[in-house]
C-alpha cells in the first residue's frame, strides 16, 4: 500500500508505561534518522503515535431519520432457487497476514518460545473453521536476507536501515528458525503458511522458497511472487520504465530460477500479482496475459488493498484523514461494496481460471490505523461486513495484516490486547464454519445501514446475518428483520448470536455471543464468560421469525441450533495464567511438539511445560472441558508488545 502499511488484526500492546516505539519514515522521507519517533518514548507518547495504545473516542454519526426500522428477507429454502450465490467457502475464509519483522513479537522469539495467546487465538479460530492461513510477509519481505544463524536463536533480526524502502523497513534477517516456528505452530494448532520471495532485484535469494518448503512440507500454501509491485517504481525499488509488463517480464525470470533450483521441488506454488491499487489497474495487469501466461505455476490470484490511510499524522505525508469525519464511512455497507468495486472483474477471471481470489493484505488504514477508528466496534461491523461482501464476491480469502515494524518490548509486563477486528474473524469462522459447502449471498435490501446475508450450508439455507450500522442508545434505531422462507418452512425457533457492544465507538466490553476476549492488555486468547445463544421462537403459520438487532450490533441467526453439533473434540486451548513473575515467556517444550500432532486432545494432555517456574506452570495445566486437555504453559510476565497497525 502507498506508505505502506496496515492496521492491526491482532493488537498486542502492553501495561507497560515504558515502551520503545519506533516510528517508520514512508517514502518521501529520506533520513533514516529523521523517524517520527525514534527512541524511548512514554507510553503516553506512544498514545500519540499508534491507534494501539489510543484512546480516542470518537462521536458516533447521528442515525438517520428516515430510515426504515423493519424488513424482510424473503429467502429460498435451497440454494438451487438463489441467484448469485458465491463460491463454496470456508471458516478460514479470514487469516492474517504479519509483516517478517514482528513475527517474533506476535509468535515467539524461536520454535521453542511460542505465544501462548497467539495459539489460543488461533485455536479460537481452528474450533470454529478448521484451520487458519497466514501469510507471512509484507514490505519486509522484499530486502529479507536469509543468515544461518541470528546471536541469540532468534528468527529474525533487523539489519541496517534500508533508505530505499519506502517505510523505511530495515532489511530483515532471518535464520531456519522462521520456518521451525511455523512449522511448530502448525503441530499444535492448524495454520497454514504463505511466505513471499524477496522480490526487490532480480538476483533472486530464493532461500525463502527452499526452506519453506523443505521445513513447512504441506503446511505452505504458497509463494508469493512480487508485493504491490506497482508501488515498486514510485517506491525507488526500480527505474523507469517500470509497468505491468516489466513485473510481467520479472516473474517469468522467477519461474524460470525455480524451475532450475533442486531446492524447490514445487514449481507451481506461486501467488501474485498482489497489486495494491497503486498506479496499475488490475485490468491493465490482465493485458499482459499474466493469468493465461502463468497458470500452471501460479496456486492463487492476489491483489492488495486498504480504504483509508493515517500517513498525514504519522508521518506528514499525504493530506490529514479526519478521523471523526471519516468514521460514517466505515459504518455503512457502501464501505465493502466500494472496497470489492474494483475486483469484480478479476474475481471472475480468478474463477474462470480455476484459481482462488485473494485479498492477501487488508485492513481499515494504513500508517498504523486511524485513532478511533481502527480500534472500535465500529471498525469490528465494518470488517466483519467487508468479509462477508467479499465472500459474496467471490473471493475465497481474505488476511487482515498484522504490521508493527521496529517494535521493542519491555518483557517485564505482560497481556495482550486484541484488536477489535478479531472478533470479526471469529464471526466469519463460525458462519462459514467447517462444512466447505457454504454459499453466501447478499441480501441488503433496506439501506445501507443494515446490510444482511444469507448463508447456504450444503445447499440448503442455515444462517442469516443481520447488521445495524446504526448508534442509538434510546432503541429508536433497533430494527427487526423478518425472515420468511420461500418454498420452504421456518423452523419453530431460531438460535440467535449477538455481537454487541455499546456504542460503534467503544472499544471496550465487544462482546460475541456474550463472551469477550477482555479488554486491552486483558487478553490471553481465550474467551471469557457464559455463551448466550438467544431463542427467538418463530410464527410458522405466518411462516415469518422477527429478529431484533440493537443500534448498533450484529445477528447470526441459526436456522438450526448451533449446540447441537458436537464441537468438543477440536477445541485447542493453551493454558495461559500469569502465575509468575520472572518467567517471561510461554515455553513449548520442543520434543513435546514432536510429539504432538495438534489434534489429538489425548496427546495434549501429556504435554507440559518447561519454561520457568514451570512448577506453578503445571498446576495451571488442567482440563478446561470434560475431554479436552489443556496443554503447558504458563506465561508469567509474557513480554509481548506488539504494536499493530505499523508497519
Ligand atoms: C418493527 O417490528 C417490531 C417487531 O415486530 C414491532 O414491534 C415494531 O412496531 C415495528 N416497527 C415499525 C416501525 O414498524
Ligand atoms: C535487495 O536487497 C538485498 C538485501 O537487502 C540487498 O543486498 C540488495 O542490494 C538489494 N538490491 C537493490 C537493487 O537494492
Ligand atoms: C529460544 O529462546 C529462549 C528464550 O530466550 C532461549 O532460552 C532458548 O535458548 C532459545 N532457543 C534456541 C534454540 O536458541
Ligand atoms: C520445531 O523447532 C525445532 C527447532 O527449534 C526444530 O528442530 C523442529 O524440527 C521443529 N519441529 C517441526 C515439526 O518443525
Ligand atoms: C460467484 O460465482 C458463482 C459461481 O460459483 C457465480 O454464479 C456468481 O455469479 C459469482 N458471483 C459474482 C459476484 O461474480
Ligand atoms: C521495563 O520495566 C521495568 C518495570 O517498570 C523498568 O524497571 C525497566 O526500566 C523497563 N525497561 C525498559 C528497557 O524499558
Ligand atoms: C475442508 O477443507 C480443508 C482444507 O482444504 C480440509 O482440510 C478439510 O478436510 C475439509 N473438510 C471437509 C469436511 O471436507
Ligand atoms: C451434504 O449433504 C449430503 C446429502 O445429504 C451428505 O451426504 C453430505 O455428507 C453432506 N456434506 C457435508 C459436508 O455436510
Ligand atoms: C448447492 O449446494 C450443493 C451442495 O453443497 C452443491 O453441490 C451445488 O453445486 C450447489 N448449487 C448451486 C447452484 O450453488
Ligand atoms: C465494561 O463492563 C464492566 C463490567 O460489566 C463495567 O464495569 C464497565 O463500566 C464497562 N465499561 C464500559 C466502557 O462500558
Amino acid at each position: 500500500m502507498l506508505f505502506a502499511g496496515a492496521l492491526w488484526g491482532l493488537c498486542l500492546a502492553s501495561t507497560a508505561s515504558a515502551v520503545t516505539v519506533y516510528g517508520q519514515i514512508p517514502f518521501g522521507q529520506t533520513s533514516a534518522a529523521s523517524g517520527t519517533a525514534t527512541g524511548d518514548v512514554s507510553a503516553a507518547t506512544a498514545t500519540s503515535l499508534s491507534a494501539a495504545y489510543d484512546e480516542t473516542l470518537l462521536i458516533p454519526p447521528t442515525p438517520p431519520q428516515d430510515q426504515a426500522l423493519n424488513f424482510t428477507l424473503n429467502l429460498a429454502a435451497a440454494n438451487t432457487s438463489v441467484n448469485g450465490l458465491s463460491i463454496m467457502q470456508h471458516g478460514s475464509f479470514y487469516g492474517f497476514s504479519i509483516e517478517m519483522s514482528v513475527v517474533t513479537q506476535l509468535m515467539g522469539k524461536n520454535a521453542s518460545h511460542l505465544q501462548v495467546p497467539f495459539l489460543n487465538l488461533m485455536g479460537l479460530l481452528q474450533q470454529r473453521s478448521g484451520g487458519v492461513n497466514i501469510r507471512i510477509g509484507g514490505n519486509t519481505q522484499d530486502f529479507a536476507v536469509y543468515v544461518d544463524e541470528i546471536a541469540g536463536g532468534h528468527a529474525t533480526a533487523k539489519e541496517k536501515s534500508d533508505l530505499k524502502n519506502p517505510t523505511q523497513t530495515p532489511a530483515v534477517l532471518y535464520s531456519k528458525e522462521l520456518f521451525y516456528i511455523a512449522s511448530n505452530i502448525s503441530t499444535l494448532v492448524n495454520v497454514k503458511w504463505y511466505f513471499g520471495i524477496p522480490f526487490n532485484d532480480t538476483n533472486w535469494r530464493l532461500q525463502i522458497a527452499e526452506y519453506s518448503q523443505s521445513i513447512l512440507g504441506e503446511n505452505l500454501l504458497g509463494l508469493q511472487g512480487g508485493n504491490e509491485p506497482d508501488y515498486y517504481l514510485s517506491h525507488g525499488h526500480r527505474a523507469e520504465p517500470y509497468g505491468p509488463f516489466d513485473y510481467f517480464g520479472e516473474f517469468s525470470q522467477l519461474i524460470e530460477e525455480i524451475r532450475k533450483n533442486p531446492n524447490i521441488p514445487v514449481k507451481n506454488m506461486l501467488i501474485g500479482p498482489s497489486l495494491a491499487s497503486g498506479p496499475w489497474t488490475p485490468e491493465q495487469m490482465w493485458e499482459t496475459n499474466y493469468i493465461e501466461a502463468f497458470k500452471d505455476s501460479l496456486v492463487a490470484i492476489t491483489m492488495e488493498h486498504y480504504p483509508s490511510n493515517n500517513c498525514f499524522v504519522q508521518f506528514g505525508v499525504g493530506s490529514f484523514v479526519d478521523p471523526q469525519k471519516t468514521f460514517p464511512n466505515f459504518l455503512s455497507h457502501q464501505a465493502a461494496l466500494d472496497l470489492v468495486e474494483p475486483y469484480r472483474h478479476t474475481s471472475n477471471l480468478a474463477r474462470e481460471a480455476g484459481k482462488p481470489f485473494i485479498m492477501f493484505e487488508t485492513n481499515s488504514a494504513t500508517c498504523g490505523g486511524l485513532p478511533g477508528i481502527s480500534d472500535s466496534f465500529g471498525a469490528a461491523l465494518w470488517a466483519l461486513d467487508y468479509g462477508f461482501t467479499m465472500a459474496a464476491t467471490n473471493f475465497s480469502h481474505a488476511l487482515l495484516h498484522v504490521g508493527g515494524q521496529n517494535v521493542y518490548y519491555n518483557s517485564t509486563f505482560n497481556q495482550w490486547t486484541v484488536g477489535a477486528v478479531f472478533y470479526s474473524t471469529l464471526i466469519v469462522a463460525e458462519t462459514f464454519g467447517k462444512s466447505n459447502v457454504s454459499q453466501i449471498v447478499d441480501t441488503s435490501n433496506n439501506g445501507l445501514f443494515t446490510p444482511s446475508y444469507a448463508i447456504y450450508d450444503n445447499g440448503t439455507l442455515s444462517k442469516v446475518a443481520l447488521f445495524n450500522f446504526m448508534d442509538d442508545p434510546t432503541g429508536a434505531h433497533d430494527i427487526t428483520g423478518t425472515i420468511t422462507v420461500a418454498a420452504g418452512q421456518v423452523p419453530a425457533e431460531v438460535h440467535v448470536k449477538y455481537f454487541a457492544a455499546t456504542s460503534v465507538s467503544v472499544k471496550t466490553n465487544l462482546t460475541w455471543a456474550g463472551q469477550t476476549l477482555g479488554n486491552k492488555f486483558k487478553v490471553d486468547g481465550r474467551l471469557k464468560g457464559e455463551l448466550e445463544i438467544v431463542k427467538i421462537a418463530c410464527d410458522q403459520g405466518a411462516n415469518l421469525c422477527r429478529v431484533p438487532v440493537k443500534a448498533p450490533g450484529f445477528a447470526l441467526v441459526f436456522l438450526t441450533d448451533p449446540t447441537a453439533t458436537a464441537a468438543g473434540e477440536d477445541i485447542v486451548t493453551f493454558q495461559t495464567s500469569a502465575f509468575t513473575k520472572t518467567a517471561n515467556t510461554a515455553t513449548v517444550d520442543p520434543s513435546v511438539l514432536a510429539t504432538s500432532n495438534g489434534q489429538s486432545a489425548k496427546e495434549r494432555s501429556k504435554l507440559g511445560s518447561t519454561s520457568a517456574g514451570s512448577a506453578s506452570g503445571a498446576q495451571g495445566m488442567r482440563a478446561l472441558l470434560p475431554g479436552l486437555s489443556v496443554l503447558l504453559a504458563m506465561v508469567g510476565g509474557a513480554g509481548v508488545v506488539m504494536l499493530a497497525g505499523i508497519r
